[in-house]
């Protein structure tokens, strides 16, 4: 891919890219689909692929994956991840991404997606993550996400902080997979796409800055919601510290992990 930002093009994400590439993904499942940036990411990077499921608990994210993608060869229907509507067998690929932080039961999700693949098929699932290795611009969002995903949970929404790298390589190593490939970069495959990648790719860009702020800013408003006075000072304060970090170090987009691996196929 021609003319791209310097980090982005260092990243890993077209090593990424072109694995992703490689695969037709026939019929798609992609679970906790959001609003559907995992679909059209897919859409623009496989090989071929002929229809997507998408599935969220959520009615509100599923609306806006409808309108999205009106008139395209996607579904999208409002289920539990824990216990899937589909026979086994069903799908061709089924992938994930950025959920797996957001779920109650990962084992019981991995379990029904390795179920509705078809033996032979794909699973795919991309997540960010943190090491050791960070920079500072990248620490200031994984601090800012276990903060936003404190006040989650607190309003009663699963939501984890970051996962550690190890944690999600033995998920992936745990499930039934052969032919098992992890893809790590700085910046996930979707950045090739994006019409800001220039800009973004500057973590002090005083756009992202403000952006990572306003985010900040509404998730104080959420915090009224919070009945226990000395819960929501602290991350009141927190907020305010977390402005403050964005100000000095900027704000990057955590390294991602994206493993594939293939269905046994049956004998
Ligand atoms: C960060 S968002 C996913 C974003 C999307 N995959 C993307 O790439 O942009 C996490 C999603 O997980 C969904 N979710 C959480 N638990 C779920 C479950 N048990 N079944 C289905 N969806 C679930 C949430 O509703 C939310 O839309």
């Amino acid at each position: 891919m021609e003319n791209l930002p310097e980090r982005l093009a260092a990243s890993g994400a077209i090593e990424t890219r072109i694995k992703l590439g490689s695969i037709s993904g026939g019929k798609v499942l992609d679970i906790a689909v959001g609003s559907g940036d995992f679909i059209d990411t897919l859409m623009s990077v496989l090989k071929d692929y002929d229809c997507f499921v998408g599935i969220d608990i959520s009615r509100k994210d599923l609306e806006s994956a409808k309108k999205r993608f009106r008139g395209q060869p996607v579904k999208l229907m409002e289920m539990n991840a824990e216990s899937l509507e589909f026979r086994d067998n069903s799908f061709d690929t089924v992938s994930m991404a950025y959920s797996l932080h957001h779920l109650d039961r990962i084992e019981k999700v991995m379990a029904e997606m390795q179920r509705v693949l078809k033996p032979g098929g794909t699973l795919i699932i991309q997540e960010e993550f943190y090491d050791d290795e960070q920079a500072e611009a990248q620490k200031t969002n994984i601090l800012q996400h276990a903060w936003e995903a404190q006040i989650d949970s607190l309003l009663g929404e699963t939501h984890n902080k970051t996962f550690v790298k190890q944690r999600i390589v033995k998920i992936i190593r745990s499930l039934d997979l052969v032919g098992v490939e992890m893809f790590e970069s700085t910046h996930p495959v979707e950045c090739l796409f994006c019409e800001n990648k220039f800009r973004c790719d500057n973590p002090k860009s005083e756009e992202e800055i403000e952006r990572s702020i306003r985010e900040i800013n509404d998730n104080l408003k959420r915090l009224k919601k919070i009945d226990d006075l000395k819960i929501r000072i602290r991350l009141q304060r927190t907020g305010e510290v977390l402005r403050e970090r964005n100000r000095k170090y900027g704000n990057a987009h955590p390294p991602v992990l994206l493993a594939i691996g293939r269905k046994p196929p049956q004998l």
